[in-house]
Parts: structure tokens; sequence; C-alpha cells
């Protein structure tokens, strides 16, 4: 352990996830997303660059499909695809986290590799009642082995303004500014809903609370977890998760759903103010999203791959929960936009195209079949009923992604991809009104479906249950519909 002394519980799950993962059959997990080793994952955390290599850790749970007591898992990339499997990082090992190290976020400091996290403790108050604590705490590493601070915890509720909630303080991404750390924490007000505070340090271990960024006022579902704050072209975003949301038409959806928040930071004051507000994705799987600054100054996101209320485990799996393929993201017209990262291309094999198709009964196209790949389809200007295209798709099963130019919405559903429990199969977005002209791109790995539409405008993340044999795509539509496709293996 290079001098770093590692726990019991540390050194069991590495014992098991080591072993385990080598039970797992070979091709069953996604060829160029981050997976589960074995057991559970959730949410992304510490998305960071240390020592020119991408770390990414989340919330992990070696020992069942299902959540349990949060380790870290930990894996490593330099180009964002291919990615190596390292140790678990951390185990809930200490009297301040012992029900578990939850989210957090990564930064490099000094040739160290600081990880800021929620210890979760509970505790006997003195009249004998239960509580839940969520404190925020320090561990530092070589990018392998990672040491508890012993100033732990580093940041407690009580320094929270009046009305904050100690049961619910979560998700520190913590970021550097010349000499100074700053962390934005998840916390929640007495009102219930969520609010975003902003502590800074000088040294890691003394923090002060600076202000509350931004409110929910029980506007935006209850409490926002995994904030995420950082500039982008020119403007401030905040990235949070909201908890308990409701839908607004087709703009967010019940349930834990996810928001970005544009705007402006006026650093005197420590105020956020925003000025436009959207869903980040518009699928069934997609959850707290964190980013990290790349070398070359891009800003990437990697998302749990994952809904809370449609958790479903294909039979026979030993590991459950995927991370997206990272994305850019830019602002474009006031809104947040996300490409899958460039590096991709490297990976592109067996580059399919065919030009002026008419789809005016299903069609299959030599070629355009898979189930990892990447494929982006112009549809022209015209008059027609809907685009649709099915994937996954065999006599038995298919999941299909519709657009339906009298509505200017694109539906993803998956009724028919292998689902054995009565869970939410479908949902919407409106799309640009562009008289029929759409660009639709999906990458596909093994048992995901990403969908970017005009140029990143939009997103649409959701997981599927197909058995892997199932892997034609049909193209359809009702009315003329002119359309060009391109398609890439990626092979990794
Ligand atoms: C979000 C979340 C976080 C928490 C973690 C626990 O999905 O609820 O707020 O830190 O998961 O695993």
């Amino acid at each position: 352990m290079n001098g770093v002394l590692a726990s019991e519980k540390l050194i069991k799950a590495r014992e098991y996830e080591n072993r385990k993962q080598k039970e797992i059959p070979q091709g069953q997990k996604p060829a160029f997303h981050v997976s589960a080793p074995i057991g559970w994952i959730n949410d992304p955390n510490g998305f960071s660059l240390y020592k020119g290599e991408y770390h990414l850790f989340y919330q992990y749970h070696p020992y069942s499909t299902n959540w349990g007591p949060m380790h870290w898992g930990h894996s490593k990339t330099d180009d964002f695809i291919k990615w190596d499997q390292l140790p678990a990082a951390i185990a809930p090992d200490e009297e301040y986290d012992q029900q578990g190290c939850f989210s957090g976020s990564a930064v490099e400091h000094e040739g160290r590799h600081i990880l800021m996290y929620t210890g979760v403790q509970d505790k006997v108050l003195e009249d004998g009642t239960k509580v839940s604590r969520q404190t925020q705490c320090i561990a530092a590493g070589d990018g392998y082995n990672y040491e508890k601070l012993s100033c732990n915890p580093v940041i407690q509720s009580w320094q929270l303004p009046e009305g904050s909630s100690a049961v619910d303080f979560r998700d520190p991404k913590i970021w550097k500014e010349g000499e100074v750390f700053y962390a934005v924490v998840g916390s929640r007000h007495e009102d219930n809903s969520g609010q975003i505070a902003l502590f800074s340090s000088k040294d890691l271990k003394e923090w002060e609370f600076v202000s509350i960024l931004e409110r929910c006022n029980n506007q935006y579902g209850l409490m926002w977890e995994c904030p995420d704050f950082f500039l982008l072209d020119g403007k401030y975003v905040l990235l949070t998760s909201p908890q308990e949301m409701r839908s607004e038409g087709l703009e967010f959806h019940n349930g834990n759903g996810t928001m970005y928040l544009i705007g402006n930071y006026d650093r005197e004051q420590q105020d956020f103010s925003r000025e436009g507000v959207g869903s980040i994705d518009y699928g069934l799987d997609f959850y707290a999203p964190q980013t990290v600054l790349t070398e070359d100054g891009r800003r990437v996101m990697i998302g749990w791959m994952q809904s809370w209320d449609n958790h479903m485990v294909p039979q026979g799996f030993e590991w459950s929960g995927m991370m997206t393929i990272p994305r850019e993201l830019t602002i474009k017209n006031g809104r947040l936009c996300q490409n899958p990262v460039r590096e991709i291309e490297n990976y592109y094999q067996n580059p399919v195209t065919y030009k002026d198709i008419i789809a005016d009964k299903p069609l299959e196209l030599k070629g355009i079949r898979g189930r990892e790949l990447d494929m982006t389809i112009d549809v022209e200007a015209g008059y027609y009923g809907c685009f649709r295209i099915n994937l996954a798709h065999s006599e038995k099963y298919s999941t299909s992604i519709c657009y339906d130019l009298s509505k200017n919405t694109l539906t993803f559903d998956r009724n028919y991809s292998g689902l054995k429990r009565d869970v939410i199969y479908q949902r919407s977005m409106y799309v640009k009104n562009q008289d029929g002209k759409i660009r639709i791109r999906i990458l596909m790995d093994k048992y995901s479906v990403e969908v970017f539409v005009n140029d990143g405008e939009q997103a649409m993340t959701s997981i599927i249950h197909t058995p892997i044999e199932s892997d034609r795509i049909v193209f359809g539509g009702e009315g003329n519909v002119k359309f060009h496709v391109t398609k890439n293996d990626v092979v990794v």
C-alpha cells in the first residue's frame, strides 16, 4: 500500500472485486463506457485530471447489485474511451463515514490527488433519538491509494446558515482558483427545498462558508444533489440533480431529474443570478452528472446512466450501473449543448454511408446494424408525418426513436427492449422546429442508447435490456422522408 495503511474494509473490498470480476462472462460489459466492476455503482465522483490522466471514481457497493454501504470505485483513462479498472479507493471505515462515503469530487494539489466526499454517520442523541449526519471529508493519495485526513470532517452542517438541514448536506464539488480552494455543496433549507452552499479554504483543512449560491425555493424539486459550478463560454453554469421533481410539460419529469442553470456570477457579492434553466438530459436513465476541465480546455461531463426509480438488473448479471459517454459541453443560444468526446472517432471502424434514402416503408440498409456504434442520421426538410428508427431490432424485440413532425417531438420507446418489469418505458421531448429537418446522432454500447439531437442541443439517454443478438436497425416513416446516414462501429 505504498506506506498508506488500508483498512480491513478496503482490503476486503479489493480482494472481493478482484476475485469476482474474473467471473463476469467475457463480452457482457459495455465496450467503451465505464461500468460497475462488480456489484452496484451510482453517481460519478472525483472526475479529475491527475498527473496527466483522467480519473473517475463512483459510488460503489461491490457486494450486491443493489445500493449498500458506499465505497468509491475507481477507473482511469487518457482518452475517455478506453478505461483501466483500478482497485476500490476508499471504504466506509471511519466513525464519521461509517454509514457510507457518499458522492464527491477531486482535485490535484502539490502532486497529491485530493478526494473530497461526504461522510455519513448515524448518531444517537442524548434523548435517545437516532439521527443521520452528513459532513464533508478529505482523503489524499497517489492515484491508487488514499488516506483520509486525521482532521476529518472538514466541513460540518453547523457552518451553514440558520435554517439549513444537517441531514441533507452532501456531494461537495471542489476546484482551485489560484491559491484558494472552493467547493459547492448540496444542502436543504428548512422549507424542504434545495440550496447550493459555497465554501472556501486556503489549506483544505479549514473551510469557511461563503454564500448560498442558489436556492430552489420549492420550484424545482426538493433536495438539490450533486452540484457542479463552472465557467463555460463566458457564462457560469450550475448543474444539479433535484430529488422529487414534478413534470413540467416535457421539460422535466417526475422523480429524480437533472437541471442546468446558466447565468452570471458576481464575485464581489458571491452571488449567482440565473438567466436560463433546462433539463440536462431528456432520457429515461441519466442522473448526477459531474464535469472535468481537460488539459486542452474542454469542459467534459459524465453522468450515471441509470434512474433511481427504474433500477433493473438483467437476469444473471452480477454488475449493475454504467456511466454515459463523456460529453463536451458548450453553450449555444442560451442552451447547454453536449456532444460525445471527439476521441471516440479514433475508434471508428467499418464506416458505411448512404445518401438520399427515401423511407416511405420499413427499410434495412446493408452494413447498418450492431450494438456498439455511432450513427448520424440527417433528415431533410419536407412534408411528412413521422420518421422512425428501430434499434436492437429482431422478430421479438425493438427499441424505437420516433420524430413526429406535426408535434415536433422526439420519442424514445423501450417497451419491447427486454424489460421484465412494468417500469416507465417511454419519454418524449420537444425539438426545434426546422420544417422536418433534424440531425439525430445515436451511440449504442450493448445495453445503452444515447441520442444527441441537432449537434448536441438536446440529449436523451436510456438503457435497454434487449438480448445482444437483436442487432438489426430499421428505418421507416409516414410520408416522403428523405435522409442520409453514416454509421461507424466503435471498436475498442
Ligand atoms: C445521488 C446521491 C447523492 C449521494 C449518493 C449516495 O444519486 O443520492 O446525493 O451522495 O447518491 O450514493
